[in-house]
């Protein structure tokens, strides 16, 4: 493995979504094989007190690595050897690399894949068909409208449990840049283009999330300023990701990315849905809902749809040198 090739898979790599886009994963070279560790300053002690999201994002690292390697006929192969990690840079795994044979068809969507948090084009009886196509022995597909308005509600309901929190609205807050000024802007984060957000929404949104939650809250403004039903409503479909109950954040992280690889391959856009997952309550209705086995976690859920035309945006990533370490 060259250092070259190396540095040209991580860049691939780092495309691999993240909760918050906080980009936990660092990669290092030793000779043939390399290793991944987690960054642990950049956990989410309010929103993700537990490390499963940060494990679920490290999970997607993986596979972005993966992704890269198949790209150029490779295979990535963990070791059982150990790396040197310290506090704050926890060792994962150890990897080295072989001829592949094949290619892997979702690494053709790798680039185009980016969160879509905007409204969807009014679905067409083709999409509806096109959506319930992505039902799988992961994937429950929500595509009924009126099943879809429901869960807009249990959604919202959710997200303003997390939102109704101060530590995590600070927390949420810290990782978003509304400013095309901030230093971090194209670097890390939720970006105000990322989260589609219009001029006067970026003034509003530290606003509402900031000093003005309380007396918004206190008149019954907040909860409806921070709703997202209309969007929701707007999906051709809710998809609900699930993966065995005893599975280890890490794989199902990597089987994560490779739905939302396979949504993109389909044509549709998507935003995590991760307060559905994340509130015991919403996950009850939801998988009850669904007819998910008790045998299974719901790992997280998606709004998909088409995206209008032309609403591609510049993604926020650290640069390739700065996460080899
Ligand atoms: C574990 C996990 C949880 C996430 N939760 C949410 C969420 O609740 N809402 C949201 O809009 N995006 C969520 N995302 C998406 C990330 O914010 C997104 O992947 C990141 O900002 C990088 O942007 P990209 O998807 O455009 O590459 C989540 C991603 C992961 C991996």
């Amino acid at each position: 493995m060259t250092p070259d090739l190396f540095q040209r898979l991580v860049a691939e790599a780092r495309l691999a979504p993240s909760v918050h886009n906080v980009q936990p994963a660092r990669w290092r070279l030793n000779g043939n094989s390399f290793d991944l560790f987690e960054d642990k300053t950049v956990r989410l002690s309010a929103g993700d007190p537990r490390g499963h999201d940060a494990a679920i994002s490290m999970g997607a690292a993986i596979e972005g690595m993966s992704l890269a390697a198949r790209k150029r006929g490779l295979a990535l192969t963990e070791t059982d050897e150990k790396g040197n990690g310290h506090e704050d840079l926890r060792f994962v795994a150890r990897f080295t690399v072989a001829d592949a044979g094949s290619a892997d068809p979702l690494a053709d969507h790798v680039e185009a894949r980016q969160s879509w948090r905007g409204p969807f084009v009014a679905p067409t009886p083709q999409d509806r068909d096109a959506v319930r196509a992505l039902n799988s022995d992961d994937c429950a597909v929500v595509a009924d409208h009126t099943d879809i308005v429901a869960l807009a509600k249990v959604i919202d309901d959710a997200s303003f449990g997390f939102m109704a929190r101060a530590d995590f609205r600070a927390e949420l807050l810290s990782w978003m840049r509304l400013r095309r000024g901030h230093p971090k802007w194209a670097q890390d984060g939720l970006n105000a283009d990322a989260m589609g957000l219009g001029a006067v929404e970026r003034t509003g949104a530290s606003l509402v999330m900031g000093p003005l939650f309380k007396p918004l809250n206190a008149i019954r403004l907040a909860a409806p300023l921070l709703a997202e039903a209309a969007k929701t409503e707007s999906a051709a479909a809710i998809l609900l990701f699930h993966r065995p109950e005893d599975e280890v954040p890490l794989v199902s992280g990597r089987a994560f990315y490779r739905v939302w690889l396979e949504m993109e391959a389909a044509g549709f856009g998507a935003a995590v849905l991760a307060a559905l997952a994340d509130d015991p309550k919403a996950a009850s209705v939801v998988t009850q809902m669904a007819n998910i086995s008790p045998d299974r976690r719901l790992v997280s859920a998606f709004r998909i749809g088409r995206r209008p035309a032309g609403v591609a945006y510049a993604r926020a990533r650290r640069a390739a040198d700065d996460i080899i370490v």
